[in-house]
């Protein structure tokens, strides 16, 4: 079994990303950080001027993308976003779908942009084939994504409360750059680490991003006073704050076809 292939719902993806999207731009920071980043990768090299955002989400890098004169496709598996992005006036062309099968002729674009959103796919060679056969020669796909031992803390602190599983399972690196292999390509892995004061803005901040919702199911467990008090007891904490890790590869890949 080839363990980078998941089977994910992406019907229940759309849905929760899709009543993120009012409340998405002021608890998406970690989204913020990791596509400035991705930003100054990809606009390290001069390349043409038709940009995909892939998994646009409400569309905030797609407005920045616009603002440096490019010509921007925002592409979002969740009509709820795609409505909020295109509200917002942030592209020039708005599509509804899914990066595994880019309803887009080959060729088409120069940049493909997409920060944090491949790990919703369910095989991420094959968004990868997908973001590349839509590039042209000479174009670029830059692209970040979660990697294993991502919110470890939560994880941790789960286990000790109940035998379900609360969190994502993301791809270990190594499954991450095996993916890339195909391709002239480099991945760098970084850490960014939040702190927050209480547990409950913690546990919103995934909910209000859309990442609650599980790969293999929704969460078990009904999240009542007497388990977000034990896993209050159980989250460790750091200087009386509670951190929570976030390990995200980032991906550039050349076009030399
Ligand atoms: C964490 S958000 C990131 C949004 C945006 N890129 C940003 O930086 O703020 C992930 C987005 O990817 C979208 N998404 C998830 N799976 C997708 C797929 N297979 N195809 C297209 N979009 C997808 C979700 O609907 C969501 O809007």
């Amino acid at each position: 079994m080839d363990l980078a292939v998941k089977s994910v719902n992406k019907h229940a993806i759309a849905g929760a990303f899709g009543r993120a999207a009012s409340k998405y731009d002021t608890v998406a920071k970690l989204q913020q950080q990791t596509g400035e980043y991705l930003m100054t990768l990809a606009q390290a090299e001069d390349i043409g001027m038709r940009v995909l955002d892939a998994g646009c989400g409400t569309g905030f890098f797609s407005a920045r993308w616009k603002q440096q004169g490019k010509q921007v496709i925002a592409l979002d598996l969740a009509s709820g976003m795609l409505n909020h992005a295109q509200e917002q006036q942030v592209a020039d062309y708005y599509l509804q779908g899914d990066i595994e099968h880019l309803g887009l002729a080959g060729n088409s674009v120069d940049i493909c942009f997409s920060n944090l959103a491949v790990q919703w796919c369910n095989d991420l060679s094959c968004a990868l084939q997908e973001l590349y056969r839509v590039t042209c020669p000479g174009g670029l796909i830059v692209f970040s994504t979660l990697v294993q031992g991502s919110l470890h803390e939560l994880e941790t602190a789960w286990e000790r409360v109940d035998d379900y599983r609360h969190t994502n399972q993301f791809l270990p690196l190594k499954a991450i750059t095996q993916a890339c292999q195909p391709y002239r390509h480099n991945v760098i892995q970084r850490q960014y680490r939040q702190h927050y004061s209480q547990l409950l803005p913690l546990l919103n901040s995934l909910k209000g991003i859309g990442a609650t919702h599980l790969h293999h199911g929704r969460q078990q467990g009904l999240m009542t006073r007497k388990r977000l008090n034990a896993l209050d007891e159980a989250y460790p904490r750091n200087n009386g704050n509670y951190p929570l890790s976030y390990q995200i590869a980032f991906g550039v890949i050349h076009c030399d076809k």
